[in-house]
């Protein structure tokens, strides 16, 4: 899939990206004002479809957008792009923002429709539960500075971007974060997880973070199995410091293991037993969702 002859969904279209065009006065442009999701599709199979439209869903409510889209409309817009753009393994992006005004005015106007976007990019194989071949992580940390609503899946990114820019500059590949309390939260385009005594932890669903689609289906499918034990709770810092292992989890990195917490071994600084388990048990289900 060459990137200009991608074939994206702008406005009810199918279209080359090259031809797709947005106004400058579109308010996702100008205000980040608009939801967003990614969904994984491997060689044609949709990963948690029907639980991305919702979050989706919820988000517009949110916020206030209205528009007339079924799951159904959705699918039939991912499977069209899967056609048009090769069924290897694709991440699909869907943008909804509030559309254009003629002005620029904060209040939401109440006659403009809503911009919606839909486009396909590559992504990696799936994750294979092999400790020797997957890929290990690094992770910074640092104090949450983003916003107060974090549950919701807004295009107004840069409060993610710059905590991402932060562990970029350190050479690591993530940047997990911490509340005034010195609580995890999440990562800057994760959800975490920490493992102690074979226990598997993860902070509360609130408005310090995303309701990651990966994270739901990875506690249900160890719910169901009940080999390991889980927990949703608080979890400090200091937890997270002496934690046995450490994950980062989304649709496109499945669950992640993070060998490296600010220069010092996670663990004993190898990928971990239980994340083993869990990948395998992910790997085995997450197509069910
Ligand atoms: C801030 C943030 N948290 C968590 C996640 C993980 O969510 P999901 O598992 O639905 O991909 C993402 C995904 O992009 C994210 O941006």
């Amino acid at each position: 899939m060459a990137d200009n002859h991608n074939i994206v969904f702008l406005n009810g279209q199918f279209m080359p990206i090259s031809e797709a065009k947005i106004s400058p006065m579109d308010r996702g442009f100008l205000f980040g004002d608009g939801i967003y999701e990614v969904v994984p599709s491997y060689k044609g199979k949709l990963v948690g479809f029907g639980l991305h439209i919702q979050r989706m869903q919820d988000g517009m409510n949110a916020i206030g957008i209205k528009l007339n889209k079924s799951v159904d409309d959705w699918r039939d817009i991912a499977q069209s792009l899967i056609e048009q753009n090769g069924k290897g393994n694709l991440g699909l992006y869907f943008h909804v923002s509030r559309g254009a005004d003629i002005k620029r005015f904060h209040a939401y106007p109440d006659d403009i429709e809503a911009t919606v976007f839909a486009y396909a990019f590559e992504i990696p194989e799936a994750t294979v539960a092999d400790k020797t071949l997957v890929k290990q992580f690094k992770v910074a940390s640092t104090q949450d500075l983003r916003w107060k609503r974090c549950q919701i899946k807004s295009t107004s990114l840069l409060g993610n971007v710059m905590h991402f820019q932060q562990g970029h500059d350190a050479g690591v590949h993530e940047t997990i974060l911490y509340n005034q309390h010195n609580e995890l939260t999440e990562a800057s385009a994760c959800n975490v997880f920490i493992v102690k005594n074979e226990v598997v932890i993860t902070p509360p669903l609130d408005n310090q973070l995303l309701p990651g689609i990966t994270r739901h289906m990875l506690l249900d499918i160890l719910r169901k199995d009940g080999t390991l034990q889980v927990e949703e709770r608080v979890i400090s810092m200091n937890e997270v410091r002496a934690a046995d292992e450490l994950w980062i989890t989304s649709s496109s990195k499945d669950i992640a293991p993070v060998v490296e917490l600010d220069g010092k071994p996670v663990g004993n600084g190898k990928v971990g037993d239980i994340w083993q388990l869990a990948q395998t048990l992910y790997s085995a289900n997450k197509h069910n969702y």
